[in-house]
């Protein structure tokens, strides 16, 4: 197992890997990224998170010098150098290095910084059992404020989040946005059922649109499983037959106790399971056609 860095085309050991102190992306947050992984030792849905990553670059102007091919032979030349079983990527683009003034105007060339390791194996309980998230009082950014549909290196709302959460013994916190409405969890896609439908927070409340939340709602409508995008009242999160939250690095994952309380009898219920279980499926439809 190995961890390697490869910034702009140089891969190296993590102990040598360096950017500058007046990179924008570490002095104002100013970057983008995404998270890419592998399922069955290869990649799935790389196009859809490098679209994303176009998608967030483009709404905070920075221009990334990169095409898709670059980026993808980088990925897959660290991938091959680190040689893990199951690999994680994380590619931030930053504004790179400038005066240390807001502007980005003294930033001439954006640096690209590949995270390569081992993917992070979520203990099995965490499926078996189900986890435990708490509502917190912190909100998700306001969407005309700092766009949640937008993946930049800005994290600090989930990170004041995740604060709260795990003070109040939770593993992820659950936000609301600035109407009272459920948004999502601080780095996951968050989901309720009742009465064997599925129902999750529409992009207008301010959400950043998963790319498993895609291919969730996609298998669960293919498989005759409702799912409605809308506004959730956390009002309604107690009677509830069950909660899962979903991203990349997750999959889907039940949650069976919210702010210190059972969801259902507290166990995985029967729909998350399945949506599991078809997701994986899409998985392996997906790699076994590469
Ligand atoms: C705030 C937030 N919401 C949702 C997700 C899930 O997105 P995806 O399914 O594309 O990994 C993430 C992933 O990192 C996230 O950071």
């Amino acid at each position: 197992m190995a961890t390697l860095i490869n910034i702009n085309g140089q891969i190296m050991p993590p102990d040598q890997a360096f950017i500058s102190v007046f990179d924008h992306g570490l002095l104002f947050g100013d970057s983008v990224y995404e998270v890419f992984t592998t399922y069955k030792g290869k990649l799935f849905a790389e196009n859809e998170h490098l679209t994303r990553l176009k998608a967030s670059a483009k709404a905070i102007s920075l221009k990334i010098p990169f095409t898709d091919e670059y980026l993808l032979e980088e990925m897959q030349k660290t991938f091959d150098a680190a040689e893990n079983s199951e690999s994680y990527a994380r590619m931030v683009i930053t504004r790179g290095k400038g005066e240390i003034h807001i502007s980005p105007l003294s930033c001439n060339s954006p640096t690209m910084i590949l995270y390569v390791k081992e993917a992070e194996k979520y203990p099995e309980e965490y499926y078996s059992k189900g986890i435990a998230i708490a509502l917190v009082s912190t909100k998700r950014n306001l969407k005309d404020s700092l766009n949640p549909g937008i993946k930049t290196g800005n994290y600090l709302n989930s990170v004041l989040a995740i604060i709260e959460a795990e003070k109040l013994g939770a593993y992820d916190g659950l936000m609301l946005n600035s109407d009272g409405f459920v948004s999502e969890c601080t780095t996951s896609n968050f989901y309720l059922v009742k009465n064997g439908g599925v129902k999750t927070a529409n992009p207008g409340c301010g959400i950043l649109v998963g790319i498993t939340r895609k291919m969730l709602i996609e298998v669960a409508r293919e498989n005759g499983i409702a799912v409605q995008e809308c506004k959730i009242s956390p009002e309604e999160i107690p009677a509830v037959d069950e909660l899962f939250i979903t991203s990349t690095t997750k999959g889907v994952m039940p949650v069976t106790m919210c702010d210190g309380k059972k969801i259902g009898d507290g166990k995985p219920g029967p729909v998350s399971i399945k949506l599991r279980s078809l997701y994986q499926k899409k998985l392996d439809k997906i790699v076994n056609n590469k």
